[in-house]
């Protein structure tokens, strides 16, 4: 029988590992961290998380790239683009992404990630200095014109309903750690720009 006590997890405990993420990071040799990558779709947020990832990687770290388009496959294939589906969809990638700084990684979402509120919830969700949201700033008229999986044409059509900024709202992040211009910038430019803020603050090895 489903009581509201046993849906809700209420007898369950927290089990602490030995392993502990500290331990993790000392053996990885680097911090691990959210890079949060937000923009409208078609910006280059998931371009710009997998040619960083690929820097990263070759460099020796613990890396994983949370993809959109790849995870609405799968962990959130129940999921749509109501306001409601996509607050969904940023609790459980940020969750997924939390568990994996604890598993000692550095974790890329690129997600669009509309919404301030979700964002805030997930920088909430782990400690300070832990969630590095990255602003992948391309204009609408970019995004557009780009159209590489051709849906903001079927937006306009009336084909496909809240299309972010089209129908459905992007809001800016007001005070993002790093803005990194995808829309007009190269890419390398862009993977330097976030490669230089990571040593900076300490989290990789200059
Ligand atoms: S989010 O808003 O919940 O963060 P997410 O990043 O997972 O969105 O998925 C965005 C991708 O789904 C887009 O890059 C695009 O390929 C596709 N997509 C399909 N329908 C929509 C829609 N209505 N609005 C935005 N993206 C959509």
């Amino acid at each position: 029988m489903h009581t509201e006590d046993n849906k809700k997890s209420s007898h369950v405990v927290w089990h602490e590992a030995t392993v502990t993420r500290a331990r993790r990071e000392a053996a990885n040799g680097h911090r691990s961290v959210i890079l949060w990558f937000t923009g409208l779709s078609g910006a280059g947020k998931s371009t710009l998380a997998h040619a960083l990832e690929e820097q990263l990687h070759c460099l020796g770290m613990r890396t994983f790239v949370f993809d959109g388009d790849n995870v609405r496959h799968g962990l959130c294939s129940d999921l749509g683009f109501s306001e409601a589906d996509r607050e969904e969809n940023i609790r459980r990638i940020g969750e997924m992404a939390k568990l994996f700084t604890q598993a000692g990684v550095i974790a890329l979402t690129a997600f669009i990630s509309p919404f301030r509120s979700d964002r805030d919830r997930v920088r909430a969700l782990v400690k300070r200095g832990d969630f590095i949201e990255i602003y992948c700033h391309a204009s609408l008229d970019a995004c557009e014109a780009r159209d590489v999986k051709g849906l903001y044409a079927r937006a306009r059509k009336g084909e496909i309903r809240d299309f972010t900024g089209i129908s459905s709202p992007y809001e800016e992040p007001d005070a993002p750690e790093l803005i990194v211009e995808t829309g007009s910038r190269p890419l390398d430019d862009c993977v330097d720009q976030v490669i230089r803020y990571l040593a900076e603050c300490g989290i990789i090895k200059a």
